[in-house]
């Protein structure tokens, strides 16, 4: 069966009907002192849901609450003796904590990976930030490339494309959206990005001419869009054609989505591996080649 949190329902649903697996039905209460409880009264219901012999739980981490959930999701399937329990996180909160970066610092990426670890025979992330956060799972986790996926949402007419990546970091995503969009039609470059605090980025541009182009500029995630809008900035002042931007993961904190719309972007597209109005795609497809 198909076990959601509840950041993931759509997906998990279009997970089940990829997988033909049934979705079971999970609940999400809150005790009065705050505590959380979630529970998926169908693992209880062998005439409702049918084989329990695999669980595969989809959660995206994308709060504290989300996290404690998935750990309760995860127990409540073992409790109910399911033999494999696979845990798919579309998209894992935490990833970029993947260093101490300063002394006392904790590597909180390693930190959730261990709890997540702790009951699951088997983990898959999507488009990690840093694939090496995988080695933080015990056994180590699968990570899903999705970025084939956030070609299909592009316009068909795009005007002599640029495919672009925020910083070098990126390159590789914007390369295979590049190759999806159209058998490798299109140019590919990067910006240089220094970040200087967690909402400061400043974007250096790159070489390519994007006079009267139009640009897709592609990344892992945007969490504040600090780093998409200094860039579709940089492209507004050398004449570009459309701007789009696209990413695996759209966070879209805070501002973001005014700030990307100030910067003058045509269209805003994302995966639902959080789900937000700007999901244009879904990763199901991508997961489940995973089973
Ligand atoms: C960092 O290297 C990532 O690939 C993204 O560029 C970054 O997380 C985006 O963050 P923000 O939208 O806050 O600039």
């Amino acid at each position: 069966m198909i076990i959601s949190g509840a950041a993931s329902q759509a997906l998990a649903a279009a997970l089940a009907r990829e997988l033909e697996e049934p979705l079971a039905r999970a609940e999400y209460d809150r005790f009065p002192d705050g505590e959380l409880l979630a529970t998926v009264p169908d693992l209880a219901d062998s005439d409702g849901i049918g084989d329990t012999d695999r669980a595969i739980i989809v959660a995206s981490t994308v709060s504290s609450d989300a996290h404690l959930e998935l750990l309760q999701l995860q127990d409540a399937a073992r409790e109910a003796g399911v033999s494999e329990v696979v845990t798919v996180l579309p998209y894992m909160g935490y990833a970029r904590q993947d260093k101490a970066f300063e002394a006392g610092h904790p590597i909180s990426a390693r930190t959730v990976a261990r709890a997540i670890s702790s009951t699951t025979d088997r983990v898959l992330t999507v488009t990690p930030h840093e694939e090496a956060v995988c080695e933080f799972f015990e056994p180590t986790a699968t990570a899903v490339d999705a970025a084939d996926r956030l070609a299909e949402p592009l316009p068909d007419n795009l005007v002599d494309p640029v495919f672009l990546s925020p910083d070098a970091g990126a390159i590789d995503l914007a390369e295979t959206v590049r190759d999806a969009y159209g058998d490798g039609a299109g140019e590919t470059d990067y910006f240089e990005k220094v970040r200087h605090s967690g909402t400061e980025v400043e974007i250096t541009p790159s070489d390519v001419d994007v006079a009267g182009r139009d640009v897709v500029v592609a990344d892992d995630i945007i969490a504040t869009g600090s780093t998409m809008s200094e860039a579709v900035g940089v492209l507004q002042e050398r004449g570009v054609g459309r701007v789009f931007v696209t990413c695996v993961h759209p966070l879209l904190a805070s501002n973001a989505v005014t700030k990307l719309s100030q910067a003058g972007v045509e269209a805003i597209y994302g995966t639902d591996t959080i789900e937000r109005q700007q999901s244009a795609v879904s990763v199901a497809p991508s997961i489940a080649a995973h089973f």
